[in-house]
């Protein structure tokens, strides 16, 4: 990758002059991020279409791979293009009338599902409509780094919208997978909506060699980051070839709603011509 406060020419493999300027980030140079959307697009928790993405959480599907986990999702995939920071939907894969659906793929990264097209329910209308999930997609393409090259080709975007959520105290919510891991995406970005009556859930980040182990496996001395997404809108993002990440199962909290953790993540990964 290209990266520097510079403005480069490149010429890419099909011969095509592309000039790129990209700017130095935290993001790229360390490989992880932190950011505070609602203060950063200026949203506060009463906002209309914050409301309504909120909403969207409250009948998410389970999980179709993992029933019992307590988690729950859906997933859209979109395309941005990067020259005139464009951003339009994919259109959904209809199995029925009331059935719609999209592959999720992650190559061999996730070991749970390692070279497994995942089904997953599809995105509602009204969420695809959101303005403000659109100015989340656009918000992070803005602090992703590529090479003039890359920049030369739309991007894949996966949108997922996932819940973790418990009601029984003797058992846990957990993500996929459960330990330190890279996504294969190259970048990733995870927003909070919110966390009710909830333990645990706090994120990890490593270096790549520390996937495949859980936290307490490996030196503390080794651990980047630990932290915690508590407020509406707290973000953090992930150069994936630099970094490997986790984040913690979520149990019930002392109170009789059920524990809940849930977010909106976002990945690009650049698309490519095959002959
Ligand atoms: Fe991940």
């Amino acid at each position: 990758m290209i990266h520097g406060i510079a403005a480069l020419m490149n010429t890419t493999p099909w011969g095509a002059l592309v000039e790129s300027t990209t700017v130095r980030s935290r993001l790229f140079d360390v490989g992880y991020e932190r950011y505070d959307l609602a203060e950063r697009l200026n949203v506060s928790e009463s906002d209309p279409e914050f409301q309504a993405l909120l909403a969207e959480f409250e009948d998410l599907p389970a999980d179709p791979y993992a029933t019992d986990a307590g988690r729950y999702r859906r997933y859209a995939r979109g395309v941005m293009l990067p020259w005139s920071r464009t951003f339009t939907w994919i259109p959904e894969v209809r199995q029925s009338e009331s059935d719609s659906v999209n592959g999720y793929f992650q190559g061999d990264f996730n070991p749970d599902f390692a070279g497994v097209v995942r089904t997953l329910p599809a995105m509602t209308e009204s969420s695809l409509n959101n303005q403000l999930l659109k100015d989340i997609v656009l918000f992070d393409f803005d602090q992703t780094t590529w090479s003039a090259a890359d920049r030369a080709w739309p991007l894949h975007v996966g949108v997922h919208l996932i819940k973790l959520s418990i009601d029984d105290e003797e058992r846990e919510a957990i993500s996929s997978p459960n330990e330190l891991h890279q996504d294969g995406e190259p970048f990733v970005f995870a927003h909070l909506m919110y966390r009710r009556n909830a333990i645990g859930g706090h994120n990890v980040i490593a270096p790549p060699r520390c996937r495949h182990m859980i936290p307490s496996e490996i030196s503390p001395d080794l651990i980047m980051a630990e932290f915690e997404l508590t407020r509406p809108l707290e973000s953090y993002g992930i150069t994936d070839e630099k970094v490997s990440h986790y984040v913690a199962p979520i149990r019930k909290g002392s109170s009789e709603e059920a524990g809940q953790r849930a977010v909106v993540l976002v990945d690009f990964t650049v698309m490519r011509q095959h002959i």
